[in-house]
């Protein structure tokens, strides 16, 4: 898939020999991975779109194991691909051609949790629902949680600075995250695995890391503020008459729900058809053009129902909504929650999808899905939009059977400039990675991709670490 359709040249990093695969070995033993049909999943992306020809995975265990690893790699020039899940969404987790792939899979300990301060300290290969449940059984939840959460690792979270679901309550990982554990370039271990809440000495060094998508380091370790988990969690699940009465049903949600408004999400009538037709799920209120999920967390049961009730009867008499069902228990939330977390898969069901990751001011924010449907006409499959509209977060994905190249040109640079008319981000929070690096230039001036190539050069001179990735291919 990728040469065809990424115009990429390998860089001169040295070819895995016989010799290095001994000394890893001794590095890793019985955890150096050859076969070839084992080595099929990882060279692969999630979204099927770009694929590698690495020959060699690793599983190191150990902090220790991880530093051995890179030093060797430094000293040979071996491109390194750090790889959590392979649940990333723009080719960030696969080689490109043939680096060496670094799983976190093995490190998956949690290696402590404070029960009065909720900070956990674990691996970074420890993956998210696993996590989620260690500290609910303890009374706390994870800042975050996303749609890949039986896969992701807190690692890959963490090297994308992913948002999720959870991101209009507990916000950005960057304020959640306390320490990291960092393994540079050339093997030397950087432990700024602090659990302390305020910390002004120096430079903070582990935002740098958070977002790096595994440019500047492999992540090994996080340190991690859990949240106390509320006892009382309400969805509704809602369907607006248009875009215009979606921000109006936001906007008197923040007012009447405040303190317990935890979900803010919303999805469009294409995306309903989609969950429905690749997964057998039914919508739950009558057919809208808009659909939106408001979770509430809060302490206390009564409060929280007597708040959300007084919210559902304002939006329902003004016409802002209508028509909406309510979940509290466990299972109804869950099944009200799948409608909008599972699009991603119903999405994957329905051919080569074409996908983008907006921040735009929240009043143009659905313009361009209805801009787009006009502009590509039958060439598209389909045309959706949903997303995190608590964060001005559009998720905006087209289908096609096949991948089609002048469907591409339609999209491409059109989206990406209709965004940085509105000074919005190309990229709101699943990174560069592969596919997106070189559109970093729509969000950023000349003089910040400067300064992060020099960040680069200092942290990783010889460029192995997840090269092809992140920054643009010219300067
Ligand atoms: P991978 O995919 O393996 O890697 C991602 C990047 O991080 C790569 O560049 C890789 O090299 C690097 N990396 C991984 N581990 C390390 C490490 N230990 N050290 C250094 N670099 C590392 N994202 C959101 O932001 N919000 C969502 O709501 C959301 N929902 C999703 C729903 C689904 C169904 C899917 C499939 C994906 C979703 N994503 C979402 C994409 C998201 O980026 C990832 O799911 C997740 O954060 C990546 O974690 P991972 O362990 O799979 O990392
Ligand atoms: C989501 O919010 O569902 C994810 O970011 C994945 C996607 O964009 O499809
Ligand atoms: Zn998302």
């Amino acid at each position: 898939l990728t040469p065809e359709r990424y115009p990429v040249r390998r860089l001169p990093f040295s070819v895995v020999s016989e010799d290095d695969l001994a000394t890893l070995e001794q590095i890793v033993p019985g955890r150096v991975i050859t076969d070839p049909e084992e080595l099929e999943a990882p060279n692969v992306d999630w979204l099927r779109t770009v694929r590698g020809s690495s020959k060699v995975l690793l599983r190191p265990r150990t902090t220790q194991e991880v530093a051995h690893i890179l030093r060797y790699c430094h000293e040979r020039n071996l491109a390194v691909n750090p790889q959590g899940g392979n649940t990333g969404m723009v080719g960030g987790s696969t080689p490109v051609f043939d680096e060496i792939i670094l799983s976190t899979a093995l490190m998956n300990q949690v290696l402590s949790f404070h029960d009065v301060s909720g900070v956990l300290v674990c691996q970074a290969g420890c993956i998210l629902e696993a996590l989620s449940q260690y500290v609910e059984e303890r009374g706390f939840v994870m800042p975050l949680d996303l749609g890949a959460k039986g896969s992701c690792h807190i690692g890959g979270n963490v090297a994308t600075n992913a948002g999720g679901l959870r991101f209009l309550r507990y916000g950005s990982l960057r304020g959640t995250v306390l320490g990291l554990e960092v393994v540079l370039a050339d093997g030397t271990v950087l432990n700024c695995l602090t659990s302390l809440r305020k910390d002004n000495t120096g430079y903070d060094l582990k935002q740098l890391f958070i977002g790096s998508e595994g440019t500047l380091g492999v992540i090994t370790a996080v340190s991690i503020l859990c949240p106390p988990k509320p006892s009382a969690v309400n969805v509704a699940f809602l369907g607006c008459p248009g875009f215009a009465e979606v921000l109006q049903t936001f906007r008197t949600c923040r007012a009447m729900l405040g303190e317990i408004l935890s979900a803010f999400e919303f999805m469009d009538a294409e995306c309903m058809k989609l969950v429905r037709f690749h997964l057998g799920l039914s919508c739950p209120v009558q057919e809208s053009p808009f659909y939106v999920l408001v979770e509430t967390a809060g302490s206390g049961p009564q409060h929280d129902a007597e708040k959300l009730g007084h919210f559902l009867e304002q939006v329902l008499d003004s016409g802002l909504v209508t028509d909406g069902t309510l979940g509290s228990n466990e299972r109804r939330i869950r099944m009200l929650w799948a409608l909008r977390e599972r699009i991603t898969e119903a999405l994957s069901h329905d051919g080569y999808v074409y996908k983008y990751d907006l921040s735009l001011p929240l009043d143009r924010l659905y313009d361009l899905v209805d801009d787009l449907r006009v502009r590509l006409g039958p060439s598209a499959k389909r045309v959706v939009g949903y997303g995190h509209l608590g964060d001005g977060n559009l998720h905006l994905n087209v289908t096609a059977e096949t991948f089609c190249a002048s469907l591409l040109g339609a999209l491409e640079p059109y989206v990406y400039e209709w965004t940085a008319g509105q000074w919005g981000s190309v990229s709101a929070e699943h990174g560069l990675g592969f596919k997106k690096k070189d559109v970093l230039g729509y969000s950023k001036p000349p003089e910040a991709l400067q300064l992060m190539r020099q960040v680069k050069a200092l942290l990783d001179p010889k460029g192995i670490l997840n090269p092809y990735k992140t920054l643009p291919t010219h300067a």
